[in-house]
């Protein structure tokens, strides 16, 4: 029987010892973070109300986007399917074509009712006028989103320049250069503002030293430009060392922002937890997914004090690769396996990420961004294969 065509019940057969062994190295690879999140919060220790389950199922948001959106979530979508999770999908479209700020209106309003969502980029057409806010960011700040985390780590199977990366990238998601405060009151002379805040910033300096602290990591570098930006830069900087001062365990310094892009790409691995504003942070995570093999590899999460939203950490579209079976489907099952720790399905994030990253290593499978000749359906019917197996195993031990 093809992988594809089988469900699996997996609720009484999922034990996670057993996977370890099963699995070997590859749950060191994100999956020794999962296992820390376990003890503790993945909200670093703030209260959120319950996401939505019923029947003891739970409901989450799911917005398709464009691009390759749309084909990766219906297979994370079959994925969930065939290993029985838990988890039902009300399916939000969001037309990026249109004026009216009705759909994403609608989306926001379902992530408020479900507390979780799933997402593809949504496009934006930077040729509208600037009354025209990208749907993503509406989104974030709507809901207050404000802190953006990636985990990027080099992955078993993928060829890179450098190995051994592991940082957490913390990007504050609600201000800074994302206002879409501009105006030109003088023809030729555009102004565009930057906002930070002491309030928000010390959020998400607050937020980037809990989370190294849960996490076991030793330091956090703050990025910055307060050397040309001494006001805006320079209060956020200030900001996360009067934070620092509170977290003696954790090492503290900064860097200034073009120095950390050089740095990044020469020695990575001097990287351990980073915080940054805005602007700084789609730059910086931009670069460390190129680092750890591409757009098509990393997760990303966006959390607020009461929702959570899950998405590719480089939130492309992929609009050129469209519908033709070709696009890499890790990043955004990895994005559906935060999703399933953060709604606390442990169990079922555990078997989809240890197959995804089992996967990562059969070179023949690889999709054309990291070298190969793979179809992104072929991955996923792997992937199926691996979770069946591993089932089968497990209900025998
Ligand atoms: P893009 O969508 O063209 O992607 C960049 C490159 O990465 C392309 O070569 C694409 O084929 C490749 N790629 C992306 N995902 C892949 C995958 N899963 N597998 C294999 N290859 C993959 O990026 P671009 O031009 O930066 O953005 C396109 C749209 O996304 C724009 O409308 C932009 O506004 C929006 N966007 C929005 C962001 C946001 O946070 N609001 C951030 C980045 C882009």
């Amino acid at each position: 029987m093809a992988a594809s065509s089988a469900v699996l019940c997996l609720s009484k057969a999922v034990k996670p010892a057993a996977f370890g062994g099963l699995f070997g190295n590859t749950v060191r690879v994100f999956g020794a973070a999962v296992c820390k999140q376990r003890k503790v919060s993945t909200h670093t220790g703030q209260i959120i109300p319950p996401p939505a389950k019923y029947g003891g199922r739970h409901t989450v948001t799911l917005i398709p986007g464009d691009g390759i959106g749309p084909e990766l979530l219906n297979h994370v979508r079959e994925l969930f399917r065939f290993s029985c999770v838990p988890v039902d999908f009300e399916v939000v479209n969001v037309n990026s074509s249109l004026a009216s700020e009705d759909d994403i209106k609608n989306a926001i309003t379902a992530i408020r009712r479900n507390g979780v969502a799933l997402k593809g980029n949504i496009e934006t057409n930077h040729t509208m006028p600037p009354s025209h806010k990208s749907r993503n960011n509406l989104l974030r700040t709507s809901l207050d989103l404000y802190a953006n985390v990636m985990h990027c780590q080099s992955l078993p199977g993928v060829q890179t320049r450098h190995q051994n990366i592991d940082i957490i990238i913390i990007r504050e998601n609600t201000e800074g250069e994302y206002s879409s405060l501009e105006h030109e009151s003088v023809s030729g002379v555009v102004e565009s503002l930057k906002i930070i805040t002491r309030l928000n910033s010390l959020r998400i300096a607050d937020y980037a030293f809990k989370l190294a602290r849960e996490k076991g990591r030793r330091r956090v570098t703050a990025v910055h430009k307060a050397n040309i930006m001494k006001l805006g830069d320079g209060l956020f900087l200030q900001c996360c060392k009067e934070v620092a001062s509170g977290y003696p365990d954790i090492a503290f310094d900064s860097m200034i922002v073009d120095n950390t892009t050089m740095q990044l790409v020469s020695k990575p691995q001097q990287f351990d937890v980073m915080v940054m504003p805005n602007l700084y942070g789609n730059v910086v995570s931009n670069v460390c997914a190129g680092l750890v093999g591409g757009p098509g590899l990393v997760p990303g999460a966006n959390y607020g004090r009461d929702y959570a939203v899950f998405e590719t950490a480089t939130r492309n579209t992929g609009k050129s690769i469209a519908n033709r079976n070709t696009a890499n489907p890790t990043a955004m099952l990895l994005a559906s396996c935060l999703m399933l720790d953060h709604l606390k399905l442990h169990d079922y994030a555990d078997l989809i990420r240890n197959a995804v990253l089992t996967t990562m290593n059969e070179t023949r499978l690889h999709t054309a961004d990291i070298g190969g000749q793979g179809t992104t359906s072929e991955v996923v019917q792997n992937i199926m294969r691996i979770i069946q197996s591993s089932s089968t195993l497990t209900a025998e031990i």
